[in-house]
């Protein structure tokens, strides 16, 4: 049973009037329990859109969204509830920030939720570890902070609260490798110690497909691929053609293909790419 799943939605900003933009269309999408699932797509393909329609900020125009079974937008339905159960983190958390502390800064989502304050200290300490920050930063200003140590303190804010389903959009953007793989790392030593699912959405495949267990490609409003990284990667023609970049390890498998060596040209980690290398010139030098 998917956790959390879209039937054939459709979304328009501005129906009826001279700016009406179709965003989404025919968006069938389910996640399980547990999983990392990394949404990607060019700017403008709908990948924002769809995350919000997630956790019911916005509703379809077409087809249904439901959360355990239950179709979210159904008479009754307690919509404050699946907030909760299905938390989202919006790009630029930066331009979000009003509180005076790292600490207050955490500790808001806890007192939306109805947390008694005897425990915030507890699972303020324990998603601060995860993020790699320590208890020095919580007095600090969040405008003390570095660029990476704010998103990291914007991803505590939302694992604090446990959502069943953490939805970050664009997490990394403007950081830099390092930031980048700290974040990462934090999510997934979280979705190991609470068993949540995850989903990430990025403009960068290199960077999800280390991740993610599966992938969902966006093209403008559409799906256009769906699967494992490495079933997403064998379609190179298809991303390039739709302005994703494939990683570039896979190209170059991809072309050495295409010049006739039989190899596997839909890996993406480095290692795996050398060690496929690794097995194909061993197999020439027995041959000679
Ligand atoms: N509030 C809005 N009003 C009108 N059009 C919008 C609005 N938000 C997004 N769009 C348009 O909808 C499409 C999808 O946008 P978005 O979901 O933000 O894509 P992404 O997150 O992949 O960059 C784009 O063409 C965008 O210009
Ligand atoms: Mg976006």
């Amino acid at each position: 049973m998917a956790l959390l799943r879209t039937e054939n939605v459709d979304f328009i900003y501005s129906k009826g009037t001279p700016f009406e933009k179709k965003a989404l269309s025919h968006v069938t999408f389910s996640l399980e329990k547990n999983e990392f699932v990394g949404i990607v797509g060019t700017t403008g393909s709908g990948k924002s859109t769809f995350i919000k329609l997630l956790n019911g900020l916005l509703a379809p125009k077409k087809g249904a969204v439901y959360f355990n079974e239950q179709n979210i937008w159904s008479k009754g339905y307690d919509l404050r509830a699946l907030r909760f159960a299905v938390g989202i983190s919006f790009q630029y958390p930066e331009h979000q920030i009003f509180s005076d502390t790292v600490k207050e800064d955490i500790a808001y989502g806890l007192k939306n939720q109805g947390v008694p304050e005897n425990l915030w200290q507890d699972k303020i300490m324990e998603v601060l570890k995860i993020v790699g920050l320590d208890e020095t930063y919580l007095e600090l200003s969040p405008f003390q902070l570095s660029g990476g140590e704010i998103r990291r303190v914007a991803l505590a804010s939302i694992m604090v609260m446990r959502p069943q389903v953490l939805i970050l959009d664009e997490p990394t953007a403007g950081l830099d490798p390092v930031g980048r793989d700290t974040i990462y790392t934090a999510l997934k030593q979280y979705q190991k110690e609470t068993e949540s699912t995850i989903l990430v959405v990025s403009h960068n495949m290199d960077d999800v497909a280390e991740y993610a267990d599966s992938l969902l490609v966006m093209s403008a409003g559409q799906i256009l691929a769906q699967g494992t990284p490495a079933e997403v990667f064998s379609k190179t023609e298809e991303l390039t053609a739709a302005g994703l970049a494939v990683p570039e390890i896979t190209q170059l498998l991809h072309h050495l293909k295409l010049s006739g060596l039989p190899i596997q040209d839909s890996l993406f980690r480095i290692e795996d790419a050398a060690q496929e290398l690794a097995n194909f010139l061993n197999e020439v030098k027995k041959d000679e």
